[in-house]
């Protein structure tokens, strides 16, 4: 049996018919930049997400640059976030002229860990990006203590929730990715920024269009950052089944927890926690195993036709892009260990359950 780690054909295929009608519909007006398939999916979005505002932008990596720009953030400053994240995250900030300073994780849930991110305010602290890793929300109540703008990275949870917030409304802003394996993804790139401050949109959506308050009157150095109308039609119509996308990856989340409960019992392998009162969306069902036997494991899963992936094998301080900020391996203990011992499984809407029991049975014979 061969288990493909993403699907994404078989996602977008029931479908088809009513992205070629808004493709059809587009290709009759001629509206491919701006105008109402944009408007309407960001009132759409900003709904979802639970934000007064959305503005969609081009990538994620655009949503996060533009959001640090909103809220200030520049050359000399510095902005606190994870190292277990994509590059992306860091990324963004060092566009801005802004230092990343990372905070260690908490072993459990792999996110960020307000006791550290504590002994990484400075003076120079601008903001703070806690990212919600694999689709859980990141404790932004216990970030606003320290009085610094949050920026939520929120590129693998659209629609995770917890008693006390939802992606996209916790934070002053945040930005979401659409790349096409995200659990609301486009037919190409995509992103955008969730906030309920007027300002911050404002920016934004000024940023987004070359600094341009009005036409021909472009008060600061912008980007083109805008996300084209085709890509909007389309996210319209795959937003409205991202709520039953979730609801089928957390029932693949608990299946695959219930079929590991045993040798994750026995210390085989780890499960990262979820927080109580909490719905996480599951962008992706990680688990971990010993350093030593990550790779063999891998390996045999392949031979049994089980796609994985590792998300990140190299936290961000240890890329060679940020070898200036010379921070040697010890720098940041938890997230290294958790990089040398993670294992993405195939986690979608559309997986099996013949098809996860497979990935679960192989998981233990080589576990074994
Ligand atoms: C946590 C995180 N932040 C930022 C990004 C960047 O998004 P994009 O690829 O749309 O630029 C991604 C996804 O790739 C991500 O997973």
């Amino acid at each position: 049996m061969k288990v493909p780690f993403v699907d994404l054909a078989a996602l977008v295929a029931p479908d088809r018919a009513a992205y070629l009608e808004a493709f059809d519909k587009l290709l009759d007006t001629g509206g491919f930049v701006g105008g109402a398939a944009v408007t309407d999916f960001e009132a759409a979005f900003a709904r979802h997400a639970g934000a007064a505002h959305a503005c969609a932008v081009k990538t994620g990596t655009d949503a996060l640059l533009l959001a640090l720009r909103a809220l200030g953030v520049g050359p000399g400053d510095e902005v606190i976030t994870a190292p277990n994240s994509f590059f992306a995250t860091a990324e963004a900030i060092s566009h801005t002229g802004a230092t990343p300073v990372f905070a260690d994780v908490d072993d459990a849930t792999l996110l960020i860990d307000p006791v550290e991110v504590a002994r990484r305010i400075a003076p120079r602290t601008k903001a703070i990006v806690p990212v919600h890793l694999f689709g859980q929300l990141a404790d932004v109540p216990a970030l606003r203590q320290f009085g610094v703008p949050i920026l939520e990275d929120a590129a693998q949870a659209h629609g995770a929730t917890r008693a006390d917030g939802r992606a996209g409304s916790w934070g002053d802003v945040a930005a979401f990715s659409f790349y096409p394996t995200k659990n609301l993804g486009a037919l190409g790139e995509g992103g955008c920024i969730t906030t309920n401050d007027p300002a911050i949109v404002e920016r934004v959506r000024r940023l987004r269009d070359h600094g341009q308050a009005d036409r021909h009157d472009h008060v600061e150095i912008g980007y083109n950052a805008r996300l084209d109308a085709v890509q909007c039609a389309g996210l319209a119509i795959s937003l409205r089944r991202l709520d039953a996308g979730n609801a089928r990856r957390r029932e693949h989340a608990a299946r695959y927890r219930a079929g590991l409960a045993a040798i994750a019992g026995a210390g085989t392998v780890r499960l990262i926690a979820e927080a109580p009162a909490s719905q996480p969306v599951y962008h992706l069902m990680v688990i971990r195993v010993a350093a030593a036997h990550r790779d063999a494991i891998r390996a045999e899963l392949a031979t049994a036709g089980v796609a994985t992936a590792v998300h990140y094998p190299t936290p961000i301080h240890r890329q060679r892009a940020y070898a200036h900020l010379g921070l040697a391996a010890g720098s940041y203990p938890v997230a290294e260990r958790a990089a040398a011992e993670m294992i993405s499984l195939p986690m979608y809407p559309d997986l099996g359950e013949a098809a996860l029991d497979h990935v679960v049975a192989s998981l233990i014979r080589a576990l074994e």
